[in-house]
């Protein structure tokens, strides 16, 4: 069956980058000129997706906005001139990307909970989940490139990359051998692993795509680090009894959770912006000699 639905958690504290985020969701952090969520959703429906339900909770009603229609704000542009016609353009678009819906997580209990509030929006179909506050930039959608690998394998995927041993522990590790290219059969995994734990420096960072038995998993989940229900433990169980694929993605990954990840972005981005990265890459090499 296509993958043609996809699940955003957004539903978290943020408290990595507080006070930014205490009254605003991360995930409306701009990159630039747009707001984290959408290079999400963009990359959702450039990998096919049509449906998307976002899981927001108290507070995250930007959200919401962002993807609704401005009249007032839209009036105002249409009697600008072809500069604001342009941004006009723009802005209707955001809320014709995909079908977007919304549901709350009612407590915050973790990612796995956050996914299980996506059990009636999902059915009975296979779904790709999209980590709210992990934006990848490249070429091939992430999105896409895990699932390709579901429709080749018919097994649930995750997306990984290499992280440093340093860091390892902050995320995920993965117990793996090759298939083919940037393919790996997964069979085990662990969430924030203790030294001796580690399986190998491959990390989930922010996408998979997951077969709908795993609801029936994650209602058998009991909380894990952090006391938090964790989708990494429920894909453990899926992972042991049937086998997962992880896919090495290219693209280039910046977690906004975190206020580095957040500076890395801006910066990136902002030096292929077709509007300001050319003047920006001049102020900064000008910056960097005094640094
Ligand atoms: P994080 O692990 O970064 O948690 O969530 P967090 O609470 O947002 O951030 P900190 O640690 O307090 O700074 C990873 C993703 O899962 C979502 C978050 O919104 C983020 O997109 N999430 C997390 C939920 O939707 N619900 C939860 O209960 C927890």
């Amino acid at each position: 069956m296509k993958v043609k639905k996809a699940v955003i958690p957004a539903a978290g504290l943020g408290t990595r980058v507080l006070p930014a985020t205490k009254s605003m969701p991360k995930e409306m952090l701009p990159i630039v000129d747009k707001p984290a969520i959408q290079y999400i959703v963009e990359e959702a429906v450039n990998s096919g997706i049509t449906d998307i339900l976002i899981i927001t909770n108290r507070g995250k009603g930007l959200i919401e906005d962002h993807f609704d229609r401005a009249p007032e704000l839209e009036a105002r542009l249409k009697n600008g001139g072809p500069e604001k016609q342009k941004i006009l353009n723009e802005i209707i678009s955001i809320a014709h990307k995909a079908n977007i819906y919304f549901v709350r997580q009612k407590e915050t209990r973790g990612l796995g909970h956050a996914v299980n509030c996506a059990r009636s929006f999902v059915g009975n179909e296979p779904f790709a989940v999209l980590y709210g506050d992990d934006v990848i930039i490249g070429k091939d959608p992430a999105c896409a490139q895990l699932i390709r690998a579901y429709d080749e394998f018919g097994l649930g995927v995750v997306g990984v990359n290499k992280v440093s041993k340093k860091d390892i522990s902050k995320y995920s590790s993965l117990k793996v051998e090759p298939l083919h290219d940037n393919c790996f059969r997964c069979t085990d995994m662990i969430e924030k692993p203790s030294p001796d734990k580690v399986m190998s420096l491959y990390s989930i960072l922010g996408r998979c795509v997951l077969p709908p038995d795993i609801f029936t998993i994650l209602d058998h989940t009991e909380p894990g680090a952090g006391g938090e229900i964790q989708l990494t433990d429920a894909m453990r169980t899926l992972a042991r009894r049937d086998g997962m694929v992880a896919v090495n993605f290219t693209g280039k990954r910046y977690d906004m959770g975190n206020k580095l990840g957040i500076m890395k972005a801006q910066v990136e981005v902002a030096l292929q912006h077709p509007e300001i990265g050319k003047e920006f890459r001049a102020y900064l090499k000008e910056l960097c000699k005094t640094l």
